[in-house]
């Protein structure tokens, strides 16, 4: 069985004798040979580039036996797409918006998502292109951010800032931020059949600040500035693309991702995959959820390794599982300890 074969097996609930396994931001500054890339080339410029994009996607393939790849990328290019370029601040300091969406009339000046394929043309090249060097060997991820989380970078770079002139903005003018909302779910729509048309064997989104759409005494209110803009992007993807949807921080809502449409839910650390399968049901598959932390150094990979295990064996029974961090990778990961998880895997695998 190939690696490719395995992730689309995992994605339909099939059966498997082990999970496929990725890490999300298995790319970037963990690895030696990308910081040796970013040594030369901006961040910005490598994304893209389709030849830089291709390289820095292959990298963590190339050390260690990940059953997917996922597109060197960022979910900024989408702002940038839209006239609203960004760049990063030095030392991990956080994301700069050029300029920011935060008027009724900054969001009737945003193009129409149908300018999104030809301003992402570089993002279908290096897709095409790593699909070309994978062939069909291994799984190839696309990914997009979630409308609510794309629209906390635009309104103001991301995190609390960004999330509290959203809120001011559906308080002010509910109108507008619905407009808003829906040119986001259009444009990361767009984004994503970019990625699909040219080679991506499923797709991710990422709703990384959906926390900050939820209000503990306002029962819809992570539904209404959310979810119901993820199930728009999701029910326009063309049928049978597995979608994995990553939602950070809203544990309480987990049931409702039963109603999204995704293919795949990919759990934050606050959850337990094996108690989150009765809220969704059989056909929708887990992904996760390793802490991120247990990959640093200070950490002995025993701990690591003894995690993994005790993951593999709590799903063991239940079909529809993709091994991966309940984050990203951090960048100060130890390689190390990426090798004793992959050890574990193959142990696993090897079980009578
Ligand atoms: O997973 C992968 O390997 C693919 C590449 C990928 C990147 N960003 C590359 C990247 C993916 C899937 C992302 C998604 C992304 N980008 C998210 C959602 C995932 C999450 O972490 O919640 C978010 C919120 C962003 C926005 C973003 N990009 C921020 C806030 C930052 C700056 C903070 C930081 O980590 O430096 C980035 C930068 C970024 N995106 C880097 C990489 C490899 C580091 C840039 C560098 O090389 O210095």
């Amino acid at each position: 069985m190939t690696s490719r074969q395995r992730f689309l097996a995992a994605c339909r609930c099939a059966p498997l004798a082990r999970p496929p396994v990725w890490f999300m931001r298995q790319a970037g500054r963990w690895l030696p040979e990308y910081r040796a890339l970013k040594a030369t080339r901006s961040f910005v410029d490598i994304v893209r580039t389709p030849d830089l994009a291709t390289e820095a996607t292959l990298q963590p393939l190339r050390r260690f036996p990940f059953d997917a790849a996922i597109l060197f990328s960022d979910i900024l290019v989408v702002p940038e797409a839209l006239g609203h370029p960004y760049h990063f601040l030095e030392g991990g300091g956080g994301v700069r918006l050029e300029s920011h969406v935060r008027t009724a009339a900054d969001i009737d000046a945003l193009p129409p998502a149908t300018t999104i394929p030809g301003n992402l043309g570089y993002m279908g090249e290096a897709m095409r292109q790593v699909r070309g060097e994978l062939g069909d060997r291994t799984a190839l991820l696309g990914f997009a951010g979630a409308p609510w989380t794309i629209a906390t970078y635009l309104a103001g770079d991301g995190g609390p800032a960004g999330a509290g002139a959203l809120l001011a903005l559906e308080r002010e003018n509910p109108a507008a931020f619905h407009a808003l909302m829906e040119r986001l779910a259009d444009a990361a729509t767009a984004c994503l059949r970019v990625q699909i048309d040219n080679g991506a064997d499923a797709v991710q989104i990422f709703d990384s600040w959906a926390a900050l759409a939820d209000s503990p005494g306002d029962a819809t209110a992570y539904e209404r500035r959310s979810l119901s803009w993820i199930r728009r992007v999701i029910t326009a993807l063309p049928p049978g693309t597995p979608v994995i949807l990553f939602a950070k921080g809203v544990p309480r809502h987990a049931g409702a991702f039963a109603t999204s449409g995704a293919t795949v839910y990919s759990a934050d650390a606050a959850a337990s995959l094996p108690a989150l399968r009765p809220l969704l049901g059989p056909r929708i598959a887990l992904q996760g959820n390793l802490p991120p932390d247990l990959l640093l150094p200070e950490n002995p990979p025993e701990t690591l390794r003894a995690a993994t295990r005790a993951l593999l064996g709590s799903m063991h029974a239940t079909p529809g599982h993709i091994l991966n961090l309940a984050h990203g990778v951090p960048p100060s990961a130890s390689l190390g300890n990426a090798e004793a998880l992959f050890e574990e895997l193959a142990a696993h695998d090897a079980r009578p």
